[in-house]
């Protein structure tokens, strides 16, 4: 699904996959949302759509709870109305299964260490109260309407069709950039703060598994490594022989209101009851993000986004 007029993204999705049918709809809308399920009838809705890059979140909070937390809610909504699911009407075999895309940033300044899907929520930006929200919601739709409602609690995947505005695709670029001479310096917020980062393409299947269980529950996945964003930027510089410590500046337009220090999944659940298992590791994953790039700038110069800059606080 798509929103507004002539979107640019619609030319770059055909390029990737150019066989899928593309409906439109807005999360800001909730006639469209019922008319788009009216008119695919899917058997699953996988609801990835948000306002996902966090620092946005607090320069446009409303809009993302708009989007990020309320979206979620409409679009249930228009599988409840079209499915015809009521509380007097329990649905049965058939009736369309709903994905929603939670995420470990809900976990925002953590309890325990790893987390796992009983640990409580503290986020600590818009973004993450949205999506907490939607996380409830989602919950709450499955509980009070026997909706099959799951909710992927995942944690950061990436791979080299990550938006450029993105810690490791940033890095990727970066390094990618200075190793071709295009650049001489990368500059980086908080070195410190720790990420679980997967490849997506794990992370995807993990949702279709979820979809297709039985029962609908939650689970996290994540691989259950942590590394720093230090570590990170060490490993992508390292991956084409240079050292970071001559290029990587640290400039405190990148650091944020409230930060998220350590984020660490325990993925045990997916693991006994999906079977799922991370196939891509972090050190396969940033050399294949520097390698794309490589790739990608001595085609054309140009990557596909351009770098992202937030404005001051
Ligand atoms: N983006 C960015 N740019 N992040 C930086 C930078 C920088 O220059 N320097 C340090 N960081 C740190 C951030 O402060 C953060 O702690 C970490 O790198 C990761 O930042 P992002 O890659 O922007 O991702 P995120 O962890 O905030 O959120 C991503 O993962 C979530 C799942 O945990 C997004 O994909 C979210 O949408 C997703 O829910």
């Amino acid at each position: 699904m798509v929103r507004g007029q002539a979107n640019p993204h619609v030319s770059r999705l055909r390029k990737h996959v150019g066989d899928v049918q593309i409906t439109t709809g807005d999360l800001l809308d909730q006639g469209s949302l019922i008319s788009a399920v009216e008119r695919v009838q899917p058997d699953e809705v996988y609801n990835l759509g948000a306002i996902s890059y966090v620092p946005m979140s607090w320069q446009q909070a409303e809009l993302t709870a708009e989007v990020t937390g309320m979206g979620v809610l409409r679009m249930l909504e228009a599988i409840r109305v079209v499915s015809g699911v009521g509380q007097s009407r329990t649905p049965g075999a058939g009736q369309i299964r709903f994905y929603q895309a939670s995420s470990s940033e809900m976990f925002g300044m953590v309890r325990e260490t790893p987390q796992n899907e009983k640990t409580p929520f503290h986020p600590r930006s818009p973004y993450g109260v949205a999506k907490t929200y939607g996380h409830y919601i989602t919950q709450n739709y499955r509980e009070s309407y026997g909706m099959f409602a799951v909710s992927g609690i995942l944690f950061n995947h990436e791979s080299p069709r990550r938006g450029a505005e993105f810690v490791t695709r940033k890095v990727s670029l970066g390094v990618a950039r200075i190793k071709l001479g295009l650049a001489t310096e990368l500059r980086m917020g908080n070195l410190e703060a720790r990420r679980d980062w997967g490849y997506a393409g794990d992370y995807a299947r993990a949702m279709r598994l979820m979809v297709n269980q039985e029962r609908p529950e939650d689970y996290v996945i994540g691989t259950g490594r942590t590394q720093s964003v230090r570590e990170l930027v060490e490993l992508a510089f390292g991956s084409v022989g240079l050292n970071w410590q001559d290029h990587v500046v640290l400039d405190s337009r990148y650091t944020r209101p409230a930060e998220v220090d350590l984020l660490c999944a325990d993925p045990k659940k997916a693991r006994e009851q999906l079977g799922w298992e991370p196939e891509v590791g972090f050190e396969e994953l940033v050399a294949m993000m520097v390698e794309s790039d490589l790739r990608l700038l001595s085609r054309s110069n140009r990557p596909e986004d351009e770098p992202f800059s937030p404005d001051h606080w």
